[in-house]
């Protein structure tokens, strides 16, 4: 039964929505702006009503994966279907295993497994995208600081070392990102 839900948390990362927001409208939103399949680029090229439903189903993704694990095996097992499901929109199966780069995927999962760590990545986004008006680099401060507010909110030892995990990866997938920031060429929000 464990093995299943972590197949299936994966199955459901997998579900490439802005991909098919994409196609939805005639594009492969691969071809356009940064290429990536996430909420982002989603609304960029295609306006924010497809850019919300990016975002809400790339978040629900995680977040389902997240309670699938937890009813079937309570804690290890909501851990293994969250990272499954981060693997799935990062690596899907279903467009060769060339994904996005998990923000709002591991939004949704860190959502279901500690909310308020959660919620207070999403307002150091915030900040940062206000600020200097780089989704990029809000996504990479937010990763990142997830580890610490698993530490501040004293949350067990695994969602830690868990949350460390997903911020190594979010930050492996915004290399392209990272490089065109340093460029000065990472394009900005209006
Ligand atoms: O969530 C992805 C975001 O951090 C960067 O997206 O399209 O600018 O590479 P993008």
């Amino acid at each position: 039964m464990a093995v299943l839900a972590v197949v299936v948390s994966y199955l459901i990362g997998s579900v490439p929505v802005g991909y098919l927001l994409g196609r939805a409208r005639g594009i492969d939103i691969r071809q356009h702006g940064s290429g990536n399949i996430g909420t982002t680029n989603v609304w960029r090229n295609l306006g924010p009503v497809a850019g919300t439903i990016a975002l809400i189903g790339d978040t629900g993704k995680g977040f389902a994966a997240v309670l699938l694990g937890r009813y079937l095996g309570g804690q290890g097992l909501e851990l293994a279907c969250g990272l499954a499901a981060i693997a799935g929109h990062s690596w899907p199966v279903f467009l060769g295993f060339r994904g996005g780069k998990i923000i709002a995927t591991g939004l949704g999962v860190f959502l279901g497994l500690t909310p308020a760590a959660a919620l207070l990545a999403l307002g150091l986004w915030l900040v940062v995208v206000a600020a200097f008006r780089y989704v990029s680099l809000g996504s990479i401060v937010a990763a990142v600081s997830m580890p610490l507010w698993m530490l501040v909110l004293k949350q067990p030892r695994e969602y830690l070392v868990f949350a460390l995990v997903v911020a190594v990866i979010a930050v492996y997938k915004h290399m392209p990102n990272i490089r065109r920031l340093l460029a000065g060429t990472e394009s900005k929000i209006r």
